[in-house]
């Protein structure tokens, strides 16, 4: 997949969240993970059992101010916002790095200002943070991963169409090189 990402939570306070969460932020290929104001803890957790922090770089920050990010990452904020985009109109950056808020309240105003985007999942009301984040993730994969065009129907033939312009995608316009 093009591009990659890394993915943080603000005042996580309960640690099998951001186990969850770092577990399927490591299967899910992320570049980072990063916790700011929240302490983490592999063991204490006890739901990673990837122990993520092994595999991938892991960063602490005590407060939104000093989150430090690659050149060019774009910060995403993850939140139920009325003024956040709705998740499936939105573009994800190639170098993009998301954060989550804690169970109890939201991102702070502080890295909400950071932000260069803030998304929500539309659902009714709030979502378990780790799940919030595995949905987050699984749109960046599927709308950045290369698997081609879903079939327009479940009948056979559109499922041989579909199968066929993923295995020759640029199709009969394709250029001979
Ligand atoms: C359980 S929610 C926080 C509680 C929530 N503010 C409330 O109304 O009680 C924890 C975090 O999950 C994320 N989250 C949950 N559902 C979401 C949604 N539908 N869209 C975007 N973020 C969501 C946000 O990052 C949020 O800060």
């Amino acid at each position: 997949m093009r591009g990659y990402f890394g993915i943080g939570v603000e005042r996580l306070s309960k640690p099998m969240n951001a186990g969850n969460l770092f577990r399927t932020a490591h299967a899910f290929g992320a570049g980072f993970v990063f916790t700011i104001d929240a302490e983490y803890s592999v063991k204490r957790a006890r739901s990673d059992t990837s122990k993520s922090p092994d595999s991938l770089p892991w960063y602490e920050y005590d407060s939104a101010a000093e989150l430090a990010l690659p050149q060019g990452c774009q910060l995403v904020g993850i939140e139920l916002l009325d003024s956040a985009v709705e998740l499936p109109r939105f573009r994800h950056p190639l170098r993009a790095a998301y954060v989550l808020g804690p169970e109890m309240g939201s991102l702070s105003p502080e890295l909400v200002a950071r932000c260069a985007h803030v998304i929500k999942i539309p659902t009714s009301f709030c979502v378990n943070v780790a799940v919030a984040g595995a949905i987050v993730m699984y749109d960046r994969l599927i709308t950045l991963g290369r698997f081609g065009e879903r079939p327009v129907s479940a009948l056979p033939a559109a499922l041989a169409h579909a199968a066929s312009a993923t295995d020759n995608p640029g199709g009969r316009h394709r250029k001979r090189r």
